[in-house]
């Protein structure tokens, strides 16, 4: 059982989510075109995540007869003057990501909705390992400021990063996130 409440508000989130894996599908195109394979690939897993996490937001809905609603996704930024300023900006809209979570978290506690409560603890600690890793990042990319071979190496690193999420949602999420 859910309200009508929390149904638009995690709506609103999955939306969201889906927003975040468009920006950094953006984000790794722009890497691209900027000769940067290994951030390309960094961003990219980056939005097999994000599309994970607004999957999880789909399943839940369904799993307490809660209506999706799928709407417009926002069209996110095609420029970026810098690999900095791309991790900048994610650091920024994790920020935001982070605030949502809490404020429905604070509206399932306010709602005495304990199943919601317990599926947003997930998120929680996902915001956490998310905005660090943007930090760590950033604290690199100011250490390399405008050294090509020290945005090279870090470059190569960053092409090592695996998908670890299922990104085959046919069978549910949860029985992908099982396998
Ligand atoms: Fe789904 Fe990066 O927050």
């Amino acid at each position: 059982m859910i309200s009508d409440q929390m149904t638009a508000a995690l709506n609103a989130q999955m939306n969201r989510e889906m927003y975040s894996a468009y920006l950094y599908m953006a984000m790794s195109s722009q890497a691209n075109a900027m000769g940067l394979k290994g951030f390309a690939n960094w961003f990219m897993v980056q939005y097999h995540e994000e599309m994970f996490h607004a999957m999880k937001f789909y399943e839940y809905l369904h799993s307490q007869g809660g209506a999706v609603e799928l709407k417009a996704i926002d069209e996110p930024p095609a420029r970026f003057a810098s690999a900095l300023e791309m991790f900048t900006k994610t650091l920024e809209h994790e920020q935001f990501v982070t605030r949502c979570i809490n404020d429905l978290m604070d509206l399932a506690i306010a709602g005495k909705d304990h199943a919601t409560r317990i599926f947003l603890q997930w998120y929680v600690s996902e915001q956490v390992e998310e905005e660090e890793n943007d930090n760590d990042m950033i604290a690199q990319l100011k250490l390399i400021k405008d050294n090509p071979h020290g945005l090279l190496m870090l470059d190569r690193e960053l092409a090592g990063r695996a998908t670890t999420v299922p990104t085959d949602f046919s069978k549910g999420v949860s029985a992908a996130a099982a396998v």
